[in-house]
């Protein structure tokens, strides 16, 4: 079968690749899901691993598969699985579990091996192809009624896990009562912490460099949240006006953003930091300012990587409010759509030029 792969540390790589069938027998004890593939989702990663900045490819293979971002439909079920049909849509989580004791508990997101193991990433091959197999343990079902947006679930998961963390760590104080946050970056993912903040009721600022209005913008406006151009407004300075930022949700993977974030966030704060960068830049800082508010405002900052199953299970539920609170907004985010996998250098130019998109998508097998 056909999939679209990259030769690991060879840039401009991305080709298509054959792959064998996968069978439902392939997974031990009767507990395989195999699944026919609808659409795949692709982000940066995805571009960043066809520069060769990383990835690996599997034990056995000279090519990785990307795709990381899935969504499709079980044909066959082995003997052992529950609650799981033909018929059903599903979700794969991305990473697989290693050796440590997180692992071992399935908070393999929270890994401290030195080696992951992570679907169309690395050392596993992802789901840009017509059909996967795995154990029930990493497919999350989605109800039909999500079917259009699944898709989003692998980022929406994301976003979950980040702010999932910081309410684990604020209940340091006993009575955390957020009120206003702020989410950094407007892309995907930051859009996707402005909808999940909103539904927890909070009052949420987006910022990002664009001028309004533009379609992210407006995105940001339809959930009543307030969006600011750090470009009219820079940061520190947004938070006197809208401010104080019980939470920052930093989603842009730039360095000195990070910074003014820690900066600009409130007294008993926290910070969760969800991008990231390949590069090695060096910025400069006020250092003595940011840590005499971290030290006096008792503030925290916390990274935050991939998503576990729970963190999939709980962005199905928010997805299904989200389109009972605001209908039609998730969809909203799926911009560009790209048909059939031979299309592949069709998705690279979208994720590499496409300066309006949100979420490029590839429709994998003929759909709905
Ligand atoms: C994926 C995560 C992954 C991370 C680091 C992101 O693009 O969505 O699942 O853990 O990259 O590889
Ligand atoms: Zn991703």
């Amino acid at each position: 079968m056909k999939a679209v792969a990259v030769y690991p540390g060879k840039p401009n790589s991305i080709h298509l690749a054959d792959l064998p069938m996968p069978k439902v027998g392939g997974v031990p004890d009767g507990r395989g899901v195999l699944v026919e593939v609808l659409r795949v989702g692709v982000d940066g990663t995805d571009k960043e691993i066809n520069a060769a900045e990383y990835g690996d490819a599997p034990e056995g293979y000279d090519f990785l598969v990307t795709g990381h971002e899935s969504f499709g439909r079980v044909l066959e079920v082995g003997p052992n699985v529950r609650d799981i049909e033909p018929g059903d849509y599903v979700v794969a989580t991305v990473r697989r579990p290693g050796t440590s004791i997180y692992d071992q508990i399935g908070a393999y997101d929270m890994t401290t091996d030195e080696t992951y193991f992570e679907h169309g990433i690395n050392l596993r091959h992802g789901y840009l192809t017509e059909r996967y197999v795995d154990d029930q343990e990493y497919i999350v079902k989605v109800p039909a009624g999500l079917k259009e947006v699944g898709v989003l679930l692998e980022p929406t998961s994301i976003a979950e896990k980040g702010i999932e963390q910081a309410y684990e760590i604020q209940r340091r104080l006993k009575v955390w009562r957020p009120e206003r946050a702020a989410v950094v970056g407007a892309g995907t993912l930051g859009l996707l912490a402005t909808l999940i903040l909103r539904l927890r009721g909070m009052d949420v600022t987006t910022l990002a460099r664009t001028q309004p209005p533009y379609l992210n913008s407006e995105l940001v406006e339809a959930l009543g949240a307030k969006y600011v151009s750090t470009r009219r407004t820079p940061l520190v300075e947004a938070a006197e006006e809208h401010g104080p930022w019980d939470i920052i949700f930093e989603a842009t993977g730039v360095s000195s953003v990070v910074f003014e974030s820690m900066e600009a966030l409130g007294k008993n704060g926290v910070l969760v930091l969800t991008g990231i960068s390949g590069g090695d830049n060096k910025v400069e800082v006020p250092g003595d300012r940011i840590m005499l508010g971290f030290v006096l405002g008792n503030k925290v900052a916390v990274g935050s990587v991939n998503a576990n199953r729970t963190y999939f299970e709980r962005g199905v539920q928010d997805m299904a409010l989200a389109e009972a609170e605001y209908p039609g907004w998730l969809g909203r985010l799926l911009t560009h759509r790209v048909r059939g996998l031979d299309n592949y250098e069709e998705m690279i130019r979208l994720l590499t030029d496409e300066k309006g998109a949100i979420k490029v998508f590839v429709e994998v097998n003929g759909y709905l």
